[in-house]
């Protein structure tokens, strides 16, 4: 069984004395729960390079803006402590919102040119709320590794880039995304899709080999690709809009003629449920259709 704190300063002592005493290095993967097999895989990555393992599991209410779906997102402690503890978890922080929130905090952190566009530009607040957490969760943890999926590319990003500007002493791993067989993206937020919805979202996938075939026929021009991804998923029954497809270089600066390492991003309603996923052009080329699943 992993070790369960919920309180601060008993995590806090934990760590202290595992990293002074035992001289351990200590790998760290911050989570909202409803665990999956792309959790499954940071916490792999984490266990192969450090001596401990910590998953946090919290809601952060900090990142949901009014209306979004902070009170239904799925919760389920017991059955995430048995995935951790499969994987051989060493320990689970799981604090309550009075732990982490005894005051609603007056922090705002927002970057330049990265916390504002593509999701930021739809969810005001939101990278605001994941830096808040993430640095205090850090601050707790004290981490030699945390591990950052590519699935929430923008997340990833704004967190090398907080790490950078504050010099926290903490190394940021990305690890890549996973997907299920049909190629859907592992998102707690799957649990959503009722199964004509989920096909649907399978055009999120497919609209990306779509724009690989593109690309190796020629069509390297981001607005036409952008256009072509963008009418194929509306296409789909149950997609019912399209927040934007963006296609960047890998620091999110938008590009005009794509090639490969560029990433295509991109967020899809599907029905009441609102999806994002992200592609690393040049992949399906190097590694075929099973790329970037994880399996
Ligand atoms: P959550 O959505 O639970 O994701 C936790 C971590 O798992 C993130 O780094 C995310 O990118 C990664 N992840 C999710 N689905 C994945 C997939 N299919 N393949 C690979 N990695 C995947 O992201 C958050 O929580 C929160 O914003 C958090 C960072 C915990 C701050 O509250």
């Amino acid at each position: 069984m992993p070790k369960l704190f919920t309180k601060i300063r008993d995590l806090r002592n934990y760590i202290k004395t595992a990293k002074q005493d035992g001289g351990y290095t200590v790998g760290f993967v911050p989570t909202m729960g409803y665990l999956h097999d792309g959790h499954r895989r940071l916490i792999k990555s984490s266990k192969a390079h450090n001596d401990i393992t910590v998953v946090s599991i919290y809601v952060n209410p900090l990142q949901f803006a009014e209306g979004e779906d902070y009170e239904r997102y799925p919760r389920d402690l017991e059955r995430d402590i048995s995935l951790c503890e499969e994987e051989l978890v060493d320990v689970v922080f799981a604090p309550s919102d009075e732990e982490m929130y005894p005051e609603r905090p007056l922090l705002r952190i927002s970057i330049e040119g990265l916390t504002e566009v593509l999701e930021g530009q739809f969810r005001p607040g939101h990278f605001s709320g994941v830096c808040t957490v993430v640095l205090k969760l850090f601050n707790i943890v004290n981490p030699n590794r945390a591990y950052f999926g590519e699935k929430d590319y923008q997340q990833l990003k704004v967190v090398e880039r907080l790490v950078k500007d504050l010099s926290i002493p903490t190394e940021i791993v990305a690890v890549p995304t996973v997907r299920d067989e049909e190629g859907l993206a592992l998102s707690s937020r799957n649990l959503y899709l009722s199964p004509e919805e989920r096909r649907s979202a399978l055009s999120l996938y497919r609209s990306f080999l779509l724009a690989e075939t593109l690309i190796k026929n020629g069509n390297t021009e981001a607005s036409l690709l952008k256009k072509a991804i963008e009418d194929f998923i509306l296409k789909h029954p149950k997609v019912r809009k399209v927040d934007y497809v963006e296609i960047t270089d890998p620091e999110l600066r938008p590009v005009q003629q794509v090639k490969e390492g560029d990433r295509i991003l991109l967020a899809v309603w599907v029905g009441n449920t609102r999806l994002i996923d992200n592609w690393r052009i040049g992949d399906a080329k190097v590694r075929g259709h099973t790329q970037g699943r994880g399996f």
